[in-house]
């Protein structure tokens, strides 16, 4: 319907020689998205269930208007924060609420942006008929295979990247018993989880993704032998990302490109997913300048080891607000993650990642 009026309005103004005025896409470089480069797509989380249904306002995906509008005007992808996993969408055993997950579809559509699905296999937010149930080994094997053909086949071809394995390794490289279908059913099971992902949809990417991969270290290491080891199995495995959830607590992430050519050499597409870069609050809860300072290199220095990796072309930020961030719910004390305050006023931060990508975009 908008792209409808856009062509209306832009016709006259075509043949009087102006220049329309651009909605989406490439502009004047006003927007994250509009100064990208045309090879990289700019995301944002999509705020919704989770943590957030436990704080004292509405849906905000659903209810608050500026923030809808923040987010197609600014991002040319999005990322369900909640939305899409296992707990959300699967309830109960028999049943699938893909209503909120299908509004972020459709307004990605509307706005042209792609969607980054996430997750399918994973640890946490698996809905308790799944953790607390008793099910044979060939019986979790088919919930996990019916779960990703449906939830997967639901949304083939709008689906550009696909978190299909979340966290599976731990901070020593060994893969998570904590995960039910690891430890149930053995590691082989994520090659599976790709191969049903796949054939779900054949055209969605399909990656790894976590966090504490920032630097060089045991878990990199361990998820570039399974990378290896999938591509030589002929799993269709595509991508490897880097949550990038940063504290100022610990260093710059200033080796992050070399991790990610790693990948790059595998011939995998890389990708930043979830960054966000949370501080140590003063008394009074507000950071000081030279904190602001401090995090907009860190938000910078990782958008330049996307832009320096040649494969990476997806850089999503993990809620561009701090009026919905998860930070202060799960990090006591630290707070203040994301490029724009509660009113959506822009943080040096949000100028750091616009004037690197329009420097990067000539
Ligand atoms: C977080 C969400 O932001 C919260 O709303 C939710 O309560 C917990 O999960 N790694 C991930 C994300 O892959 O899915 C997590 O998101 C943050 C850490």
């Amino acid at each position: 319907m908008r792209k409808a009026l856009i062509v209306l309005v832009a016709l006259p103004l075509l043949a009087l020689g102006a220049q329309p005025a651009v909605a989406h896409g490439h502009g004047d470089g006003k927007t994250l998205r509009q100064a990208a480069p045309r090879d990289l797509r700019i995301g944002s989380a999509v705020a919704g269930g989770g943590h957030h249904v436990d704080q004292p306002y509405p849906d905000p995906f659903t209810y608050d208007r500026p923030y809808r509008k923040v987010l197609a005007r600014e991002f040319n992808s999005v990322s369900p924060e909640n939305q899409m996993k296992w707990e959300f969408i699967h309830p109960e055993r028999n049943r699938y609420n893909f209503g909120p997950a299908d509004a972020i579809v459709r307004f990605a559509r509307e706005n042209g942006q792609v969607v980054r699905g996430h997750t399918l296999l994973w640890h946490s937010q698996n809905p308790a008929w799944l953790n607390e149930g008793t099910f044979t080994k060939a019986e979790l094997r088919s919930i996990l295979k019916s779960h990703i053909f449906t939830v997967v086949g639901h949304y083939r071809g709008k689906i550009q990247q696909w978190d299909v394995a979340n966290e599976i390794f731990n901070e020593n490289g060994e893969y998570r018993q904590e995960n039910i279908f690891i430890r149930e059913l053995g590691p082989g099971i994520v090659a599976d989880a790709f191969r049903w992902a796949h054939q779900a949809d054949p055209r969605a990417q399909l990656f790894l993704n976590d966090y504490g991969v920032e630097w060089p270290g045991v878990k990199v290491d361990a998820y570039e032998a399974l990378a290896k080891q999938l591509l030589a199995d002929r799993v269709p495995l595509h991508g490897f990302a880097s949550q990038a959830h940063l504290s100022m607590r610990y260093g710059a992430p200033d080796q992050l490109a070399s991790v990610l050519q790693r990948f790059d050499d595998l011939g995998l597409h890389t990708a930043i997913t979830e960054l966000d870069v949370r501080m140590d609050l003063p008394e009074g809860g507000v950071p000081t300048a030279e904190q602001l300072a401090t995090q907009a290199t860190y938000y910078k220095t990782v958008l330049d080891a996307c832009l320096a990796v040649d494969g990476c072309n997806s850089f999503t930020i993990w809620g561009f607000t701090d009026k919905y961030s998860w930070v202060p719910v799960f990090f006591p004390s630290e707070g203040a993650a994301t490029v724009m305050w509660d009113d959506f006023a822009k943080k040096p931060a949000y100028y750091a990642l616009r004037d690197t990508l329009k420097a990067a975009r000539r």
